[in-house]
């Protein structure tokens, strides 16, 4: 008499690993871009990143990558199924985490998909966490198990994409490797939403809350 466990409730996290020998090349001319822009490399204080402005998805230098993004895109819309209804995207921009920096928790507020592309990933103790956003993280639990986590370890290395939902808290544990991590974030958000109501709130007069 073994009930049978049924999972209720999954939430998604797309990842998309694109072949080595287009990712190779790729991701040497988006990493020799990305230097390009923090040449010379500004002094960070101890633990904290360096994020390029978000405006990467304007910049004929990343046009290539912009189209990765839209194509893998259109295929969670699909999932989703909310495909017909356009999305843009409303943000994307460069992150540099040297060893010892790490990004706290957050998520992304007025925006549907979120997601990172990896450009440069040291070779131990890099992955992204992702956040139980159920209240569930207060039952008393022994262990650490498939239905006891509250957060799961997506792996991550170079040439890698993943989405996953706007409201999905993460966050990026410090970078115990030897080099920098570099990835490419995005977010994106029907084409409506963006236009009429969040662009709105990110004019420089808005009043800020
Ligand atoms: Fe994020």
């Amino acid at each position: 008499m073994k009930p049978q466990a049924h999972e209720l409730f999954p939430t998604p996290l797309w990842s998309v690993d694109l072949p080595p020998a287009d990712a190779g090349p790729l991701n040497a001319r988006l990493g020799a871009e990305i230097e390009k822009m923090i040449a010379p490399r500004p002094k960070t204080p101890s633990g904290s990143n360096w994020q390029t402005p978000q405006d990467l998805h304007n910049r004929p230098a990343f046009a290539e990558f912009v189209k990765l993004v839209e194509l893998a895109a259109v295929n969670v819309a699909k999932d989703l199924q909310v495909e017909q209804y356009p999305m843009m995207i409303t943000g994307c921009w460069a992150n540099i985490n040297p060893p010892g920096s790490y990004h706290p928790t957050h998520n992304h507020p007025n925006n549907y998909l979120s997601g990172v592309y990896y450009v440069a990933v040291p070779e131990t103790g890099s992955h992204l966490v992702l956040q139980d956003p159920r209240p569930g993280i207060l039952m008393p639990r022994s262990k650490l198990g498939r239905f006891t986590a509250n957060v799961a370890v997506a792996p991550v290395q170079a040439g890698r994409m993943v989405f996953f939902p706007s409201w999905l808290r993460h966050h990026v544990p410090s970078n115990e490797g030897s080099t920098d991590r570099v990835s490419i974030a995005f977010n994106l958000m029907f084409t409506n939403f963006a236009e009429t109501i969040s662009a709105p709130m990110w004019e420089p007069s808005a009043p800020s809350a």
